[in-house]
């Protein structure tokens, strides 16, 4: 192939938007496809990361390329980093095979939040991937070493954070316990499609994860970031409702004795809103009034006919908003001191108390404080982001069984480059046809190449590239070459920096020589 000629092979799908395949498969453990990130939003509620994108000091070129396409609930940590309050970020590899480019993604996000002041920790998923890999020890013990390696080389500070391995951490293990007495098997079951065949240690290594996303948070409860791909998400969903159910006290607001759900609270505030419409004494609205009310001005929906019903059997008592401390977890001595600790006016019932004079922001505070002193953890829901995944050198998924898909970070750096150099491209078949309407850089895992690694933080140099290449400027031969040769300088400058961190790696508080039997 000349230099300048484009490549003439075929682009089989796998791009970020291959036509067809409308399934989204989040499995933790099965091959997961994101065939439209679109879904990702509308179906599983993972929010856009361009929404939060302008609230965060200093973003990550990943950030500011789209490649960190969406959260969960990131804006606590921003918020933490822009006002200099502590914060966490967490993530763990299961020591599977050789960490490649895909893992570098995670490393590059780990290290980036530490340079921002965050505690990081990186952890070596070795119970999960003994439990629902089957690796041995010895293997375990093997690749965990070149996780850590790369991490280093990449930038991690082992001074100022954690690393550990599942299978060492005394406090995760005891932590993940508590946390499976909030879990049971229906929910797992339902999560993660385990059934009966399925055995215990993989869903002990569930519970773990549980434990290592919420595990920063054990000195003392911070806004923890956990960077993953999208395939992680039904493990966040959980982690996220774990740590609501080991809290103490759930804060909601109410309008009255009773309890209400989200939708009918909506239909309780609005009642409330227009009680000048119909309350013989606007000061108190008798919640048998606003049952009337709704039933005439409300469309009808299910939570209009519970939610009237129950304001019926309120009758008389007036209708009144206020902050809800409902009791969860709570020890008695807790609930006690809580009840003691409200300000002003309040009112208190066997399994909650309601606060008069406490807005949503002070009350969670306060339940968090009575909640720590009486020996609680006090979680905060953890938050995500989530990174696409990359495309294949050769087109589809990248995956780590075929080696011409991916880079290896221990790939020798001339296996790098011709790697590289035999990539599918985004190109057209000619290069009269490309020069005419430009290359598909949208779709080409060279350009990836450029936009997730080899531009570094130089955002000039990537919209360069791509620009070039759909202005038919540039020609996928030498685009290639030019990609190829900063792929083998990165691995061997990557590699040296492995090396010098593997003649330090016995100062470094992990121990990478399992003790653990044949299993
Ligand atoms: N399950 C993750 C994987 O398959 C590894 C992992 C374990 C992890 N614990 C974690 C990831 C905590 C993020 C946070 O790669
Ligand atoms: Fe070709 Fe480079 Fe454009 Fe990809 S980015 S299509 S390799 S010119």
């Amino acid at each position: 192939m000349t230099d300048d000629a484009p490549d003439a092979d075929v682009r089989p799908d796998g791009g970020t938007e291959a036509a067809g395949a409308d399934d989204v498969a989040l499995d933790p453990w099965g091959s997961s496809t994101v065939s439209d990130y679109r879904k990702l939003f509308e179906e599983f509620g993972i929010e856009e990361f361009d929404e939060v994108l302008p609230e965060v000091p200093d973003p990550h070129y990943l950030m500011r390329r789209g490649v960190i396409f969406g959260h969960r609930d990131y804006r606590p940590v921003a918020d933490a980093m822009r006002d200099d309050e502590p914060f966490a970020a967490l993530s763990g590899f299961m020591p599977t095979g050789d960490p490649h480019i895909g893992h570098k993604l995670v490393f590059d996000e780990i290290i980036w939040h530490q340079e921002q002041g965050g505690d990081a920790h990186a952890l070596i998923a070795d119970l999960e991937a003994h439990s629902a890999r089957g690796l041995t020890w010895d293997e375990i013990d093997e690749h965990a070493r070149d996780y850590i390696l790369s991490l280093l080389a990449l930038g991690f500070d082992p001074d100022e954070g954690e690393l550990y391995r599942q299978s060492d951490n005394r406090e995760l293990q005891d932590l993940a316990f508590e946390l499976g007495a909030e879990a049971n098997f229906s929910e797992l079951q339902a999560i993660y499609d385990f059934d009966g065949e399925t055995d215990v240690s993989h869903m002990q290594s569930v519970v773990t994860q549980m434990a290592d996303i919420l595990y920063p948070q054990l000195d003392e409860p911070k806004p923890t970031v956990i960077p993953v791909g999208p395939d992680q998400d039904p493990h966040m969903r959980l982690a996220r409702d774990l740590a609501a159910r080991m809290r103490f006290f759930k804060v909601t607001e109410a309008f009255a004795s009773f309890e209400a759900d989200d939708a009918e609270r909506v239909l309780l505030r609005r009642a409330y809103d227009a009680r000048g419409e119909y309350a013989e004494d606007t000061d108190r609205p008798r919640c048998g009034e606003a049952a009337d009310w709704l039933r005439a001005e409300a469309d009808p929906s299910d939570a209009r006919d519970s939610v009237a019903e129950k304001l019926d059997s309120a009758g008389k008592e007036p209708l009144r908003p206020r902050t809800r401390f409902l009791d969860r977890q709570a020890t008695g001595e807790a609930f006690d001191a809580l009840v003691e600790a409200v300000p002003g006016e309040k009112r208190v019932y066997d399994e909650h108390v309601d606060a008069f004079e406490l807005d949503h922001a002070e009350a969670d505070e306060l339940a968090r404080e009575v909640e720590l002193d009486h020996g609680g953890y006090g979680f905060l829901p953890p938050s995500s982001i989530y990174h696409r995944f990359m495309t294949g050198l050769t087109g589809g998924k990248m995956s780590s069984s075929v080696p011409a898909s991916h880079i290896s970070l221990l790939d020798d750096p001339e296996d790098g480059y011709d790697k590289v150099k035999s990539a599918t491209t985004g190109g057209r078949t000619t290069a009269e046809e490309q020069r005419e309407k430009g290359g598909k850089a949208d779709e080409c895992p060279v350009y990836e190449l450029y936009a997730y690694l080899l531009s570094g933080d130089d955002d000039e140099f990537a919209k360069e590239v791509y620009d070039e290449c759909v202005g038919g400027e540039r020609l996928c031969g030498g685009c290639k070459e030019q990609a190829a040769e900063l792929m083998e300088e990165f691995l061997e400058e990557h590699q040296e920096k492995r090396e010098e961190w593997a003649e330090k790696l016995d100062g470094i508080d992990i121990d990478l020589d399992s003790d653990r039997k044949r299993a």
